[in-house]
């Protein structure tokens, strides 16, 4: 990381006596703050201040002094950040989304609290006053205009409402960032709180309906720290088997609906989910005869660049790009031809219940694994372990016009089946879940009783080693005289599957 005084990028004259290093920025930061800051999805988070404030925090307990922060952000960020500040024990309460495996140690061995949300309730909640007053912001941008106006970063997230909320303003100056983000970004000011709100005013994907700024006054802006460097966001493996058979059976269905009338030909806008499934199907897409899609989605992979790179998508909503390093150079080649096609908005507008549901989105997301009545859990191992958290997935499978969960039958070389009795813990319930696909099948629950449910699903998506023993759970679940016939299950038996994948480490009997 080179050290960067040119002041190039901060253009506002008024603001260059408050830039400083990043140890000299974190005395700003007092144990017990609630602190906003940036980062979505391993983009946009700031790169010095965090690891500044970890030493720091490291040298107060080496003294046996107690500091901790609350930390807030849009989504996931990155070792520099959750990292850093989990690994010296710094993080006390930790909201809405992560997925570093230093936190998920600490929150799953008690040693720090998590609140695991829907990423568009996060910025109405904190303006609720839900979770008390923010008191720092730290936010990554590109730049800072003549007139202090900030240039957002490769993500979004809840940047806007940190910087409105929070009593000072920490911004890291990121010179690694290409200039040409400046006019990719649609930042909403004309958000209200009940009972004075008032429609979102987007009609397709594309629409602008706010400022390509943030607006902070200047007077809250304590510190500016100058940095270059990149986000940090992992290539993805190339689709295998499986997800490229997920993806023909989601690209035929999808196919199929246009041939019954129920989609247009350009289909609805697309949101795919977090990980290497969702990108594989974004992939498969691409080889597909669809043409002039849109995507109203929280995250813009690298499978979504290529298929706005080949023409197949001519419109993208976001609140962040997590690229692979191989995709950022290829973005920023082509910064002018993306910024045409692609909007950066606050994720309480790119996941905003009201919009998904006017456009019909149709989504698609990852789970860990479904029961065979269509509930679904994101979340969590065995019920008690978290793995990442439900992100957005809730926002947009219940609002989609269409709702995907998409994962391979089984999990752990087959010592654990992703379709079972019970959930372990629901994210998602059957009232919301639409379709389901695994390698072996897809399941349109659209219109099925539980019944009805169960049997698809096992048919359809279990995998040929489980389905007996699913089978025959079912049967003899329906044959209990002493219990409902509505859903059928035997209690005692239905969560036993997860217990025996802990004790004997695998769920065949
Ligand atoms: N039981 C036990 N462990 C399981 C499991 C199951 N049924 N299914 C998966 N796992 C384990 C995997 O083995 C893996 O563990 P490992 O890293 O030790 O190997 C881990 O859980 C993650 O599984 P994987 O299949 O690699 O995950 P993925 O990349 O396909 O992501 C989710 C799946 C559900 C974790 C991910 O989609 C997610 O976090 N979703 C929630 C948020 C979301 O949907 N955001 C998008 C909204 S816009």
């Amino acid at each position: 990381m080179s050290e960067h005084t040119s002041l190039s990028r901060i253009r506002c004259a008024a603001l260059h006596d408050r830039v400083m290093s990043a140890e000299d920025a974190i005395k700003y930061i007092f144990s017990g703050a609630n602190v906003g800051m940036s980062g979505f999805t391993g983009a946009g988070y700031p790169k010095k201040i965090p690891l500044a404030l970890a030493d720091w925090i490291r040298q107060q307990h080496a003294d046996n002094h107690e500091f901790k922060i609350n930390v807030w952000t849009g989504a996931s960020t990155a070792p520099e950040l959750d990292g850093a500040l989990a690994e010296v024990d710094g993080i006390e309460m930790r909201m809405p989304y992560q997925s570093d495996p230093t936190s998920r140690a600490r929150i799953n061995s008690g040693q720090m609290q998590y609140m695991d949300i829907h990423l568009s309730h996060v910025a109405e909640y904190v303006w609720f006053g839900f979770f008390g007053h923010l008191d720092i912001a730290v936010i990554e941008v590109a730049g800072i205009r003549e007139d202090g106006s900030l240039i957002p970063a490769a993500s979004v997230g809840n940047n806007k409402t940190w910087i409105d909320l929070a009593d000072r303003v920490i911004l890291e100056v990121n010179y690694a960032l290409n200039e040409g983000l400046e006019g990719m970004h649609d930042i909403y000011y004309g958000t209200r709180l009940p009972p004075n709100r008032e429609p979102v005013p987007i009609l397709k994907p594309g629409d602008r309906i706010g400022s390509q700024y943030y607006h902070c006054p200047l007077d809250k802006i304590v510190a500016i720290v100058e940095t270059q460097a990149h986000d940090r966001v992992n290539a993805f493996t190339e689709p295998d088997d499986d997800s490229r058979r997920m993806a023909q059976y989601i690209i035929k269905f999808l196919e199929n609906e246009v041939k019954k009338g129920v989609l247009p030909p350009e289909l609805l806008p697309i949101q795919a989910g977090v990980g290497n499934i969702a990108n594989a199907v974004l992939f498969g897409l691409g080889d597909s005869q669809f043409q002039n899609l849109t995507a109203y989605t929280e995250v813009i992979q690298d499978g979504m660049l290529k298929l706005v790179q080949d023409g197949k998508l001519s419109q993208v909503s976001a609140t962040a790009l997590s690229l692979s390093p191989a995709a950022v150079k290829n973005f920023n080649d082509n910064i002018d031809f993306y910024r045409s096609r692609i909007v950066l908005r606050t994720q309480e507008i790119s996941n905003h219940p009201e919009v998904i549901r006017r456009l019909g989105v149709i989504a698609i997301n990852g789970m860990i694994e479904c029961d065979i009545y269509g509930n679904v859990n994101s979340t969590h191992i065995t019920g008690s372990t978290i793995v990442n958290g439900i992100g957005g997935s809730g926002d947009f499978t219940r609002n989609a016009f269409l709702s995907f969960f998409v994962r391979p039958s089984i999990a752990k070389n087959g010592d654990i089946s992703a379709i079972v009795p019970m959930v372990s813990h629901t994210d998602h319930t059957e009232h919301d879940v639409q379709i389901l696909v695994t390698e072996q099948g897809l399941a349109d629950l659209r219109g099925l009783s539980p019944k009805q449910r169960a049997e698809t699903i096992i048919e359809n998506c279990a995998h040929p080693d489980y389905k007996e023993q699913l089978r025959d759970y079912f049967q003899r679940a329906k044959q209990q005289s002493n219990r409902g016939q509505h859903t059928p299950h035997i209690l005692s038996e239905a969560l036993s599957w997860h217990d025996r994948f802990e004790k004997t480490g695998s769920m065949k009997k």
